[in-house]
């Protein structure tokens, strides 16, 4: 199969890069930057991208690749930092600039003839970088620029290489897929081969062969990664699989009599329920802190799984659908990202537990999940549903956890949901829900004074949860919101709505 690699530098986006040149079926995988030449060679990529990163080119010690890949003879595209690598390998020079640029930028496109092609002559596109060319090296023309950066886009047509300085991974460019399939179909010739039938067809014949006669246990949320893992665990080993649905007690409203309700009528999984609410609750008692919540949730499902393992086991193997943003974002990246948050399936499991970890959907995207789900025939009750975190309402609770928060957020974020679905805006966009925090503001209920929680309605839309844009909903709805959770939600005072996008925020509070 024809590849790209993309050598990670360390940004936020380097998977990013990964993940939509795979959404125009070209296979990528990412590399850690100073992966030595013989590995790159031994997977004979039809081209490399050097992704952005948080170094500056000149100080010492700032991560370089192996010089030679600029002589495998392949396309090279720099992405923001990986572009001022270019600039600095060939002799240009790079420095810091006073006014740094970060957000979105008017570029202007000077010649669309290979990497620009097909591309409108004006875009939008997202800079963040303070470092930028001050010369570009001889033997490369400009091709793209913006106000502040003269050289945005520069090539090297006989070598192959290319330099953009904005971001085309991100949603925020516009056609910045088209770029990278520019880059990697027309310019790297890779053929585009890479789709979720062939994903599921490998993926059945490798979970056959590592579980071979073990029995798996599989954890299972309703949501559609972990559903869509049990559908092709059932597929590939049947009746050696169970399901395991727990009631952590930090679940949407009714969640717990619907979940399993629908696993059983559309799916006919084995599957075990378990309600844990008492010990996750009793544990997180007194708890501000996002990250010892999440720890703490990861280390009772590790209990539960215990306590399953005794009644229903032996089991040799635990499924999880674990996805490739959970894993970036966990820091566990092979190249230098930061830990944002420790997601509670990612950290790894106890050993005591005594069972293997079966992931095969980490390095996949959520939207190729959804591919994945539609191919298996996997009813829309699933497909539709929003993502919902695995730690639950806790990661809406901001400080501690307690029963009239968990009440607070449970029946406002119904009442969000519901709306959306009667106004039609629930299947445009990526997750809704209420959030709650410690914070009280006063008004005025019929005559009475009230002082009651103030509570924050986020609706977001993206493609794949790695960036996020709030949702432009009427103004009358969250009107309509706004005033149902006030009348309905005991002990709410004040409704707020969440405008921050995702980068600086992240979709979730916690
Ligand atoms: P953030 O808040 O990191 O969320 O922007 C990105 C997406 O991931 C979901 N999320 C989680 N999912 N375990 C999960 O299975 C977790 O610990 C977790 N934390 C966040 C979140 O709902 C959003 O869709």
């Amino acid at each position: 199969m024809d590849k790209i690699v993309v050598l990670d530098f360390g940004s936020q986006y380097s998977h990013l890069i990964c993940r939509r040149i795979r959404d125009s079926n070209v296979y990528c995988e990412l590399l850690p930057y100073n992966s030595p030449l013989s590995l790159i060679e031994n997977l004979e990529p039809k081209g490399i991208v050097l992704s952005g990163g948080p170094s500056s080119v000149y100080l010492q010690g700032s991560p370089k690749p192996d010089k030679q890949i600029f002589d495998m003879g392949i396309p090279v595209l720099g992405i923001c930092y990986g572009h001022q690598l270019i600039v600095d390998e060939f002799k240009g020079k790079i420095k810091r600039f006073d006014n740094r640029e970060y957000g979105y930028a008017d570029l202007v496109i000077d010649d669309n003839s290979d990497l620009f092609k097909g591309i409108n002559k004006k875009i939008k596109c997202w800079m963040s970088h303070a470092d930028a060319a001050e010369d570009i090296p001889n033997n490369f023309e400009i091709l793209a620029h913006t106000d502040n950066s003269f050289s945005a886009a520069i090539a090297n047509r006989d070598k192959k290489i290319y330099g953009i300085q904005f971001h085309p991974e991100v949603s925020h460019t516009e056609q910045g897929n088209r770029i990278l399939r520019n880059f990697s179909q027309s310019i790297s010739n890779a053929k585009p081969d890479w789709t979720m039938q062939n994903f599921i067809d490998f993926t059945i014949n490798e979970i056959k062969r590592k579980v071979q006669d073990d029995r798996v246990l599989c954890a299972i949320s309703g949501g559609i990664d972990s559903t869509t893992l049990a559908v092709l665990l059932n597929k590939a080993i049947g009746n050696k699989l169970i399901s395991v649905f727990v009631n952590n007690g930090l679940l949407r409203l009714n969640e717990e009599e619907l979940v399993p309700k629908l696993i059983n009528k559309y799916l006919g999984i084995n599957t075990v329920c378990i309600n844990a609410e008492e010990r996750f609750l009793s544990r997180l008692e007194g708890i501000g802190d996002p990250e010892q919540k999440r720890k703490i949730i990861g280390e009772e499902f590790a209990q539960v799984f215990l306590q399953v393992t005794r009644d229903y086991g032996p089991f040799q193997w635990l499924a999880q659908g674990t996805l490739y943003p959970d894993v970036i974002e966990s820091g566990f990246s092979k190249g230098p990202a930061a830990v944002i948050k420790t997601h509670h399936n990612v950290g790894g499991l106890p050993q005591w537990l005594n069972l293997k970890v079966l992931e095969p959907f980490r390095s996949l995207y959520k939207d190729e999940v959804r591919q994945i789900a539609v191919l298996l025939d996997i009813p829309n009750e699933f497909i539709k549903r929003h993502p919902f975190p695995g730690p639950g309402l806790a990661v809406r609770i901001i400080g501690e956890i307690t029963a009239e928060k968990i009440r607070i957020v449970r029946h406002a974020s119904s009442i969000v949901e519901s709306e959306l679905m009667i106004s039609g805006w629930y299947d445009k966009v990526w997750q809704a829900y209420a959030a709650v925090g410690d914070d009280l503001a006063v008004g005025v209920l019929g005559d009475e004074r009230v002082y009651g929680h103030i509570v924050t309605i986020r609706i977001v839309e993206s493609l794949d949860a790695m960036t996020a844009d709030w949702s432009r909903i009427p103004y009358d709805l969250i009107s309509k919101i706004s005033n149902r959770i006030t009348n309905e939600v005991n002990g709410v005072a004040w409704v707020t709505y969440s405008v921050s996008s995702k980068p600086p925020a992240t979709i979730e509070p916690q």
